[in-house]
């Protein structure tokens, strides 16, 4: 459990780092990140290196005793090597250039860029790689930030036929899978083929699919290049990317294939502010930000690999359309939650707050005139507290598996059939309210194995393969299945058979006919007795399985096959919480219903609580706890944490 800190000695006058080195080491990090925006530094015109500042820079922090994560700064191309090749820009849907100015205005097809990133990855690992205190590299910056993952260059077209040709071999059988008889779409070769933009009205969606899956492939492969630059030349090192949160715009699970660590970038505040919450939530936890948004996503790149948070949320933001304060306290409870869900290191974006440029309204631990902010002070309670109860053992498999895919969210997004069909809030709804339940998550790709499992839940997963379902067959704990899952072949098609599609060899049942409801709208759902409401979608199954639960006009919502269960609707918060209670207990699993605010978390032989409430809270009533961090009550913000024996 390490803390550590985003640095930018190119922004701060060289007699200024010895000094922040020092306060760092005292504060108590020891993993600073640097570099990884500064190429026009690094090399200020083509071919000419200015390494001394770097040099510098390295060995002032590594002086202070602290490791360096490098980050490659192919996120900000400079404005000379931007003049000198402008078809690297990637182009919008209306094929306008994104420009020059910002960061992030590469084309992940441009084969001229992903030679340039290449120089520039190998000039940086050949001068540093085997430095000792040169431990961790991140690739690149946030992939996608700033909507950057499709592009609609000539590159992109180029590349796009290739892999078409590649999946499909033969135009024939791309018109069949896409349907392109319809509306005359057919094309007589795969030359003819254009990305889908700029079309009259919507675009083919297996056209649309399939750009999406190719432009996350391209992502892939843009990373593998660097990922093999920086092996072959820093041998030993852990390689890693930071993701973004409620990120979809390409397959993190593939992506991480490749790297060693699944980092992330923490901003509570700022996701709840922009995000789908109702009012009353964003007031209840407007300093706090929602209960679940770190440790959903902690939970998520754990799924993908060892677990760095590589920027944490300081203080007030600057991105999100209203940027409030964490309530004091608050950075310590999410650093702690981190660690809680299993991560190796918090690392605190950033230092100090810039005075100049776009982020200059980002806090950081320091004022932009060097004094220290409130972050800081809780920095060093944990660094105290961290060095008090030494190291927590490994992270065990949770109870509870969630499916989540990338694939799926591409698919609902494509078609969402409905205004508030959004597929991240639905997983994130059936996530709650498993950890309302105080249980403890894996969030796991489809391809994951899934016997350590207890209980397992699918809340979305459109294309179902037989491969999964067959994994799902081998299973005998209660598995349950969400809405519009095996609603779609892998050529986005209904299936034949209709939904849930292959599933059906496990479940015999049909969905006749899907409706979506208009926000604000909602239909009564009956389970055990107790009513319910469904919003946004529902199905009408057809089945003569049992019924658990029935909409007002007695069809299905809730139908079991044995320990599978398919749910054909979107339940709203109690339906989810009373089903799963159901489940649970047919699982044979504790459950306990925690107080709103209140999230548990076990590791090792730790168990955390956090409170995310607005005021103090008395913890579920148990027999002598071994407080190691906090008491039986939790003021707002606290972390208490006991020995649970394993
Ligand atoms: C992240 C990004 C950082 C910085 C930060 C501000 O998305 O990686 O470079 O911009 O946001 O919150």
């Amino acid at each position: 459990m390490k803390l550590g800190v985003c640095y930018y000695p190119e922004h701060w006058p060289e007699d200024m780092w010895a000094e922040d080195a020092a306060r760092m080491a005292d504060i108590g990090l020891s993993k600073v990140r640097i570099g990884e925006f500064a190429w026009s530094r690094i090399e200020p015109a083509l071919g000419i290196f200015d390494w001394g500042w770097l040099d510098r820079a390295i060995e002032t922090l590594a002086g202070h005793g602290l490791e360096i994560v490098l980050g490659t700064p192919t996120a900000t191309p400079p404005k000379w090597l931007v003049d000198r090749q402008p078809d690297m820009l990637a182009l919008d849907q209306h094929r306008n250039p994104r420009r020059f100015g910002s960061r992030r205005h590469y084309c992940f097809s441009s084969l001229s860029y992903r030679r340039e990133c290449a120089r520039i990855v190998t000039a940086v690992a050949e001068r540093y790689g085997e430095h000792d205190a040169v431990t961790a590299w991140q690739t690149d910056n946030e992939y996608g930030c700033h909507d950057t993952v499709v592009s609609y260059s000539a590159h992109a077209a180029a590349a796009f036929r290739r892999w078409l040709e590649h999946r499909y071999g033969d135009v024939g059988r791309l018109n069949e899978a896409w349907g392109t008889v319809f509306w005359s779409q057919e094309y007589r070769s795969f030359d003819e083929i254009d990305p889908p933009a700029g079309t009259v009205t919507e675009a083919n969606p297996a056209h649309r699919l399939d750009y999406r899956r190719f432009s996350s492939d391209q992502v892939v492969s843009f990373n593998q290049i660097q990922v093999e630059i920086l092996r072959r030349l820093s041998p030993g090192r852990d390689v890693l990317h930071n993701y973004m949160g409620f990120y979809a715009g390409f397959d993190h699970h593939a992506v991480s294939d490749d790297l060693d660590i699944a980092g992330w970038d923490s901003y509570p505040l700022g996701f709840l502010d922009q995000g789908w919450d109702d009012t009353a939530t964003k007031q209840r936890y407007l300093r706090q930000g929602h209960p679940d948004f770190a440790g959903f996503h902690h939970d998520l790149y754990r799924g993908c690999g060892r677990l760095w948070v590589m920027e944490q949320q300081p203080g007030p933001v600057n991105w999100a359309p209203n940027n409030p304060a964490p309530l004091d306290g608050m950075v310590r409870a999410w650093t702690w939650e981190a660690f809680a869900h299993g991560a190796e290191l918090v690392s605190y974006f950033r230092w100090r707050q810039a005075p100049f440029a776009q982020e200059q309204m980002h806090a950081g631990l320091n004022r932009p005139d060097g004094t220290e902010d409130q972050a800081a002070a809780e920095v060093r309670q944990v660094a105290r507290q961290v060095a008090m109860l030494g190291d927590i053992s490994g992270v065990e498999p949770a109870p509870v598996a969630l499916v989540f895919s990338y694939e799926a969210d591409w698919v609902i997004g494509i078609q969402p059939q409905g205004n508030g069909f959004a597929h991240f809030q639905l997983v994130f709804e059936w996530y709650s309210a498993l950890r309302r339940l105080g249980l403890d998550i894996d969030i796991v790709s489809p391809k994951a194995d899934l016997s350590p499992y207890r209980l397992v839940v699918v809340p979305c997963l459109p294309i179902l393969d037989d491969q999964f379902v067959t994994r799902v067959s081998q299973l005998d704990v209660p598995v349950v299945f969400g809405p519009r899952c095996g609603s779609k072949t892998v050529e986005y098609q209904i299936p034949e058979g209709l939904p849930p599609g292959p599933l059906q060899r496990l479940m015999p049942m049909r969905v006749l006919r899907v409706e979506s409801l208009r926000t604000g709208t909602s239909e009564n759902v009956l389970l055990d007795g107790n009513l319910y409401q469904a919003t946004v979608w529902r199905e009408h199954i057809e089945s003569d399985l049992p019924v658990l639960a029935t909409f007002d006009d007695g069809r299905p919502a809730l139908v079991s096959a044995a320990n599978l269960h398919y749910v054909g609707c979107w339940p709203d918060a109690d339906l989810l919480q009373a089903m799963f209670m159901k489940l649970c207990t047919e699982a044979g699993l504790t459950t306990v219903e925690l107080p709103v605010d209140i999230r548990l978390r076990r590791r090792g032989d730790l168990t955390f609580a956090f409170n995310y409430g607005p005021a103090e809270v008395d913890l579920p009533a148990d027999k002598g706890r071994e407080f190691v961090l906090g008491g039986q009550t939790l003021p707002a913000a606290g972390v208490a944490a006991w020995r649970t024996g394993g």
